[in-house]
């Protein structure tokens, strides 16, 4: 029994069903389970907004999937979702409400924190930013000098990076071409360098993006930029027209000297990997307008309507999260891999990880024990395509189980034309026939029929039954990604919610910082660093010695 009154999940009925369950299953494979339902193709797939979910090729039966709805029902994972949308404050170790989903609440929803309506905040601001973009767009914000902002270089780290880092990327058919969008997020040097040395001061506005304006990182790049915004501009009230800030920090902010009234507001209750569609998507709003950054919270919503909604059967969220217990407790597997079939989407798996990983890798539940079971997978893919070269061999017939998303649309982006058009169907071609090869493989006695010969045969041989979700929408937009990210939040906060963990708070990053704080000065001036182990000082005494210290 748990401190808070609940049971164990590995001592909970449901979960000694599903663990039995398995073992009857043994080695059931996914030929048998197609032979005996001719329906499955069809039948195991759902709808959510524009995205067709296909989870036919998962080793899973209706029994498999009702024991995974009772172990959410057990664990009262849609008790806690309404907490969420309610706004009460379910990231207890922090005390603060988890209510991304208000960000993109139309108008006239009303949401409370602490008894305010906090909607209107929320327009507000995404008003101010509209305001803003369109500003910058139409060339009526200008720089210092008079000159139009051609460059916007948005510096943050974390959630105040990847997602409109990742954003950009998948929605660069839609941005203003004119406008150079680039990101800074490392603390190398290189980064800025590389972002910043073909621009024109004169041209570029700095975003400085980070919730608590305190991250040494993003503060220490900011501070770098401002000098070499000054070192051309030669004016300290250049920094007023060349920098503005996303932030839940106005203090901060005002030090740094950010005027505040360029400063755009969020709030606590918004997590840092939970924040692009707040003030932090200020640089996407400027490369892709306001009118399709409202598309994409359009498409937000949607998603989390359906997940407020819709029954446990034919909701989505809750059927991606109830798949990634089955397979991360009872089949062991260890990773998930998320393999989209478009270029755009190249770093969308980057930004899954931030929020899977760090909202779910964590071994201590919201009761304060250690866990006795896993949570959260690694999380890992790149395009599709390109992975088929390089680490496909290893889900094909490696010793891993790997659970895998499959992400494709039918049609290629508007601006593509010609036979790059026509290349769209060769990349789907290879989109199907993965999932498919992975779910039957060939059998040894295929192989034969082949004629290959019979020492090759075991090489040639694919055992099939790698389980995955095929994900399909006809085109990729704006509102579309915004389902997408949706979908994949939910999903995270369903494993959250079955594996008893706060997936909203983030201590597993604080001790890395704080030894670095810590080491920093035994690079710089070779201080004596208490408590240092003696590999980590051998370390650093052979980096003094190789930057001639
Ligand atoms: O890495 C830890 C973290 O706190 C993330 O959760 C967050 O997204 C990132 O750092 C950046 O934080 P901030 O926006 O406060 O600069």
């Amino acid at each position: 029994m748990n401190a808070d009154g609940r049971t164990r999940l590995n001592e909970t009925p449901e979960w000694t069903a599903l663990a039995e369950h398995r073992e009857e299953l043994g080695g059931v494979g996914l030929r048998e389970l197609f032979d005996t339902d001719p329906g499955r193709g069809t039948g195991y797939t759902l709808q959510v907004g524009d995205l067709h979910v296909d989870y036919a090729k998962h080793l899973v039966t209706d029994e498999t999937l009702r024991l995974l709805r009772e172990l959410a029902a057990a664990t009262d994972v849609f008790g806690l979702r309404d907490a969420m949308f309610r706004g009460e404050k379910i990231n207890t170790t922090e005390d603060r409400a988890v209510l991304h989903t208000a960000l993109r609440a139309p108008r006239d929803a009303v949401i409370e924190v602490d008894g305010r309506n906090v909607v209107p905040d929320v327009h507000a601001v995404l008003d101010k930013m509209a305001g803003f973009a369109e500003r910058v767009r139409s060339g009526e914000w200008t720089g210092y000098t008079g000159r139009r902002i051609r460059n916007v270089v948005n510096v943050g780290i974390g959630g105040s990076d990847l997602g409109p880092a990742m954003a950009y990327e998948v929605l660069r058919a839609f941005t203003d071409r004119d406008l150079t969008v680039r990101f800074v997020s490392n603390v190398d040097g290189a980064d800025l360098h590389e972002a910043t040395r073909d621009l024109d001061p004169a041209e570029t506005l700095f975003i400085i993006a980070s919730k608590t304006f305190t991250t040494i990182e993003t503060i220490t790049n900011a501070t770098s930029a401002r000098s070499w915004l000054l070192q051309a501009l030669g004016d300290e009230k250049a920094v007023a027209r060349h920098f503005v800030a996303l932030s839940t920090n106005a203090e901060k902010v005002t030090g740094f000297g950010i005027d505040p009234d360029n400063m755009f507001e969020f709030w606590d209750w918004v997590g840092g990997r939970y924040s692009y569609d707040s003030a932090i998507g200020l640089s996407l709003m400027i490369a892709i307008g306001p009118e399709r950054f409202r598309e994409m919270l359009d498409g937000f919503h949607l998603v989390d309507e359906h997940f407020r909604t819709a029954p446990a059967e034919s909701n989505v969220p809750l059927l991606l999260g109830l798949l990634g217990v089955w397979y991360g407790n009872f089949h062991d597997a260890q990773s998930h891999a998320v393999l989209p079939y478009s270029h755009y989407l190249s770093r969308f798996t980057a930004y899954l990880q931030q929020l899977d990983m760090e909202s779910n890798g964590k071994y201590v539940g919201r009761d304060g024990r250690e866990v006795e079971w896993q949570t959260g997978p690694v999380v890992w893919g790149t395009p599709g395509t390109n992975g088929q070269h390089a680490y496909y061999q290893l889900l094909h017939q490696g010793t891993k189980l790997i659970p895998a998303d499959f992400i494709g649309f039918a049609e290629p982006v508007a601006e593509l034309s010609g036979e790059l058009t026509a290349q769209h169907d060769l990349l789907m071609a290879n989109f199907f026939a993965q999932t498919q090869a992975l779910a039957f493989g060939k059998t040894a006695d295929e192989v034969r029929a082949e004629g290959v010969p019979e020492e090759l045969v075991p090489h040639k041989t694919f055992r099939g039954d790698r389980p995955t979700t095929t994900i399909l929408a006809r085109e990729l937009s704006p509102s579309v990604l915004g389902q997408l990210v949706a979908l994949y939040e939910h999903k995270v906060f369903v494993q959250g919610a079955i594996w008893n963990i706060d997936s909203f708070d983030q201590w597993g990053v604080e001790l890395g910082k704080v030894l670095a704080k810590r080491v920093e000065p035994a690079l710089t001036e070779g201080a004596e660093v208490p408590g240092l182990d003696t590999s980590t000082k051998a370390l650093v005494a052979k980096y003094r010695e190789l930057r001639g210290r």
